[in-house]
């Protein structure tokens, strides 16, 4: 069991008003932010940053999010699925780099998917035994699907909530709805995930305000990994003209993420290095603790484009290794390939150190 203290709050911020934390977040320098974020996860986390060998295993999608490069409208985008034997071998090859997770994602809504997931998990299940997580990050489905790949062999699934303003995801992502997706992680936590999500920072619309219900909506969701990146304008969409905050916003909004929820696994995501060629460093030093190199098959690659100007598509995923290596001791962390469970998963009452009230807003 850890022995680390979970629940490092020395700046009380919970006990806060929603205003008088505005208040607090507006008038801290970003130097501040950071190094009070770096103690916090120094406590819970060490040194240490978590691989996950992510494959991106198709872009089909049914839905429109107006931000999305993969969104269905944009014809530009050509379309791919691995097949099971690519994705078995990635994974085979991960395994003999050492990784201990990986992380399936693809677009949303497939019919087929569901069944075929079952299958392939029972089948990678098979060579992994049970000392590997999968994290699943697929879309929305039904409670009894998300049931169906946890009994397969699934640990974890991601699932961003995008932003917590439900008119502003309403205009964004047309047909579909902020409380539905607040359903599906609910159905995840009860079917025995460990339950990621997380945001966009800086979608067109959003508000100071909104950010910080962003940050606050996770510490209530009690999530166990909270992934955020900015958003960065892809061209073959309709927010091709508007322009992403500088990447400072996404680093002020990490360390407060590690503030609020000290024991969440947070990902230097490849947005913020895509944005900034230093802005997975400045995450780390945030208090970011988890790097999620892409081990897709290059060629398959740069047909995953979310966004413009994403970086490592050119590089194999297992040349990436050393690089991160490097991008992770300049910051004086150290890659880890262990499992790297969220510490919450080490105490077996949450109430024991999650006080459940929500930050009053
Ligand atoms: N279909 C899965 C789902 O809905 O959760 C996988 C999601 S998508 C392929 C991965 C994430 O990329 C999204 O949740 C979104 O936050 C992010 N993303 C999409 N378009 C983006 C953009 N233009 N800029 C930055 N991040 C973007
Ligand atoms: Fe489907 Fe982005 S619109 S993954």
């Amino acid at each position: 069991m850890c022995t680390t203290k979970p629940f490092f709050d020395p700046l009380h911020l919970t006990e806060l008003s929603f205003d008088a934390l505005m208040e607090w977040l507006l008038s801290r320098s970003t130097t501040e932010l950071v190094s009070l974020a770096q103690q916090v996860c120094a406590e819970t986390y060490g040194n240490k940053v978590f691989l996950r060998g992510l494959i991106e295993f198709s872009n089909e999608c049914l839905c429109d999010c107006l931000y999305c490069g993969i969104r269905k409208s944009n014809h530009k985008a050509q379309r791919y699925t691995l097949s099971d034997e690519e994705i078995l071998e990635t994974v085979k090859k991960g395994l003999s780099f050492g990784f201990k997770t990986f992380v399936l994602q693809s677009g949303e809504y497939r019919i087929e998917l569901p069944e075929r997931m079952a299958r392939l998990l029972y089948q990678l299940r098979h060579i992994t035994g049970e000392d590997v997580a999968f994290t699943l990050s697929c879309g929305v489905y039904p409670r009894e699907v998300y049931r169906e790949w946890k009994k397969a062999g699934a640990n974890r699934y991601l699932l961003r909530f995008e932003t917590s303003d439900e008119s502003l995801f309403a205009r964004l992502c047309p047909g579909k709805t902020l409380s539905k997706r607040l359903q599906a992680l609910d159905d995840l936590k009860a079917e025995g995930y460990a339950v990621g999500s997380g945001f966009m920072v800086g979608l067109p619309g959003e508000t100071v305000a909104i950010r910080l219900r962003n940050v606050l909506l996770c510490r209530e969701l009690q999530l166990e990994m909270v992934g955020i990146g900015p958003f960065l304008p892809h061209p073959d969409t309709p927010l091709a003209s508007e322009s992403p905050l500088p990447i400072e916003e996404t680093i002020r909004i990490t360390a407060l993420l590690r503030l609020l929820l000290p024991w969440a696994n947070i990902p230097a995501t490849t947005a913020a290095g895509s944005l900034h060629p230093q802005g997975r460093e400045m995450m780390l030093a945030a208090g970011a603790n988890v790097l999620m190199p892409n081990i897709t098959p290059t060629e398959k690659k740069h047909h995953y484009l979310l966004y413009p100007n994403k970086i490592c598509l050119d590089e194999d995923g297992w040349e990436c290794l050393s690089c991160l290596s490097l991008r992770v001791a300049s910051v004086g962390k150290e890659i880890s390939f262990e499992r790297g469970e969220s510490i919450l998963r080490d105490f077996s009452s949450p109430s024991f150190y999650f006080e459940k009230k929500p930050i009053s807003h």
